[in-house]
């Protein structure tokens, strides 16, 4: 099987360009970013701190998610509620970055992330998929920019969904993710040894999207 572990921030284009490339190779798209947020998601509907470990680690048991692929688009599913849609709210996003920080909530993932490799060739985007999750992965790649270009882009989709928002608070908010991200002990997110880095600051989506096509069709041959 053929696995791509597409890591990096937020905000770098990963998802967009990872769901066109998935498209184009054929392989399956597993975005591991919309299992957090659903866990995320059901921490808040039930009042805890997404960054309690013990009380998030105990709403777990009462967690099944699924993924589907529909019409190539992942649609993710939590305790049979389709919440591809309310999970992208920045408040989950928030909850989903506190609860990745907790142990338990990793473990909880890792299995079904692994399974979902060893049956179909996949392209999966997340923060320690080249690191943790997928250590063997035939390509990795770490896809980065700088935190203004991420937060202008992300101010452009927040006005095009007419949620125009200030810039300052945009760079805010993803310097704050970024650095819980990074800095928590718990499969932090970092560039494997073997990951080739790809910086999207000066590029736009189409150059973006030529730059990882090449990288990954280089590495498959
Ligand atoms: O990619 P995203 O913004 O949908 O991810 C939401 C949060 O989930 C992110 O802030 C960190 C966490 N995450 C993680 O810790 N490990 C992954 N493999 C994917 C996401």
């Amino acid at each position: 099987m053929i696995s791509v572990a597409i890591d990096g921030p937020s905000g770098a284009g990963k998802s967009t360009l990872a769901k066109r490339l998935a498209k184009e190779l054929g392989y399956i798209y597993v975005d591991t970013g919309a299992m957090f947020r659903a866990v995320g998601l059901f921490a808040l509907r039930a009042g805890k701190n997404p960054k309690d470990a013990a009380a998030v680690a105990a709403l777990l048991p009462q967690i099944t998610l699924r993924l589907e692929s529909i019409e190539g688009a992942q649609h993710i599913y939590l305790n049979g509620e389709d919440v591809s849609e309310t999970i992208r709210r920045e408040e989950v996003g928030m909850a989903a970055s506190g609860v990745a920080t907790i142990p338990a909530v990793r473990a909880f993932l890792l299995e079904s992330q692994r399974a979902m490799a060893k049956s179909q060739n996949v392209l999966m985007d997340g923060r320690d998929i080249g690191t943790v999750v997928l250590p063997d992965a035939t390509v990795k790649i770490f896809l980065t920019a700088s935190p203004e270009a991420r937060a202008e882009r992300r101010l452009k989709e927040l006005c095009q969904k007419g949620q125009p928002a200030a810039y300052e608070t945009v760079l805010a908010d993803i310097r704050r993710r970024d650095d819980q991200d990074m800095h928590r002990a718990a499969a932090p997110l970092k560039q494997a040894p073997d990951a080739v880095l790809v910086d999207t600051s000066k590029l736009d989506f189409d150059e973006s999207f030529a730059l990882l096509k090449k990288t990954i069709c280089d590495k498959i041959g």
